[in-house]
């Protein structure tokens, strides 16, 4: 029997130290991840330097953590994979930094990830067998992007916003309504309750031939509702606030997901990053997806927020096609997806 790849992914771009080792870039033997949102919790978002220190505490236990419940030596790893970029550099050099000293003294291949692509692999991860051409939703707190997967590497963006990324204005507007961080759960959660045709938010760029996406006009339309509701001392309706703000966001994605699968004559969708954890979102794409012949694919909710064994898995299909880095690898915090130069 042929060796398995047994690769050891790490990712630190943002508030989740994580390590995990994937055999043959879908076997998850481990997936530890260590998340800071208590400790960032009290400040209402991330407080990148906060997350940095935490990084460097975490870091070692957690890679220990990974190998042992995997029940591997050091010794079996074939390469060592890291996120890269985009994210928080002084994050993101925390994970550079141990992976390439893990490669050094291993002597192993290192692989340098991105970290939408990496959030795009978790489809692959789940599903080995999902088949090329597709368009992939990249919903994520940082990034709301369309992308157009060809073959494996092969990397097209189609759109993306102008402003905010879908995962912050759940979170911002989570904050203004009092329910706390990270949002887009909690208003996922509480939109099971409301009604979202009660108040009514615009649905911007909807009409337009665009592929981009804009949140922010549709995040101030509802903090202006909170805040006019709270001047006239009314009580604000929070479980049907939740579900029109969630119906608002969830009617762009999926116009402009199937609307980027039918431009580019792709008859399968995924979803990838946080927000492609949200039920409204899952609901909707797979009911309209179904009246338009498209087949839809989404990872389980861990392996859709960060998460290394993602990053192993990313790590696996590049190790395939020989694309690893030189030790001279550094973080870029604002890495673009299919540009990356090491
Ligand atoms: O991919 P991720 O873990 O980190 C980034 O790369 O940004 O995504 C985190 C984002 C947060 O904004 C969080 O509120 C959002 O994903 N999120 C959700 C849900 N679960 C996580 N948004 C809406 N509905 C959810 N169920
Ligand atoms: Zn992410």
């Amino acid at each position: 029997m042929a060796e398995k790849i047994i690769i050891l992914g790490v990712e630190t771009s943002c508030d989740e130290t994580s390590a995990a080792v994937v055999a043959d870039g879908h076997e998850i033997l481990s997936n530890i991840i260590s998340s800071q949102i208590p400790v960032h919790r009290k400040f209402g978002g991330v407080v990148p330097e906060i997350a940095s220190r935490k990084h460097v505490e975490l870091i070692s236990s957690v890679i220990a953590e990974a190998m042992e419940k995997a029940g591997v030596a050091y010794s079996d790893l074939t390469a060592v994979a890291v996120t890269y970029g985009p994210g928080l550099v002084g994050a993101l050099l925390v994970g550079v930094s141990s992976a390439k000293a893990l490669a050094y003294t291993l002597n192993l291949p290192l692989i340098g990830v991105n970290h939408i692509e990496s959030h795009i692999y978790a489809n692959f991860l789940a599903n080995p067998k999902l088949e090329f051409p597709v368009v992939c939703l990249v919903v994520s707190g940082g990034h709301t992007d369309l992308v157009f997967l060809e073959s494996h590497g092969n990397y097209r963006l189609l759109g993306r916003t102008r402003d905010d990324a879908a995962g912050e204005a759940f979170d911002k507007v989570a904050r203004a309504m009092g329910l706390g961080y990270p949002g887009g759960p909690l208003v996922d959660k509480l939109s099971v309750e409301g009604n979202p045709e009660e108040i009514s938010f615009p649905r911007v760029l909807l009409e337009s031939d665009t592929l981009d996406f804009s949140f922010s006009g549709l995040k101030s339309s509802a903090l202006n509702y909170l805040n006019k509701a709270r001047m006239k001392g009314e009580e604000v309706p929070q479980a049907d606030l939740a579900a029109s703000f969630q119906q608002a966001v969830v009617d762009v994605l999926v116009h402009k997901a199937l609307a980027a699968a039918k431009k580019c004559n792709v008859k399968t969708v995924i979803l990838a990053g946080g927000v492609a954890s949200n039920s409204g979102l899952r609901r909707e794409l797979s009911k309209r997806a179904l009246e338009e012949g498209i087949t839809i694919g989404y990872p389980p909710p861990v392996l859709c927020t960060d998460n290394a064994a993602m990053v192993a898995c990313a790590g696996y299909y590049k190790f395939l096609r020989g694309d690893t880095a030189p030790l001279t690898l550094n973080a870029v915090a604002s890495l673009k997806l299919g540009q990356e130069k090491y």
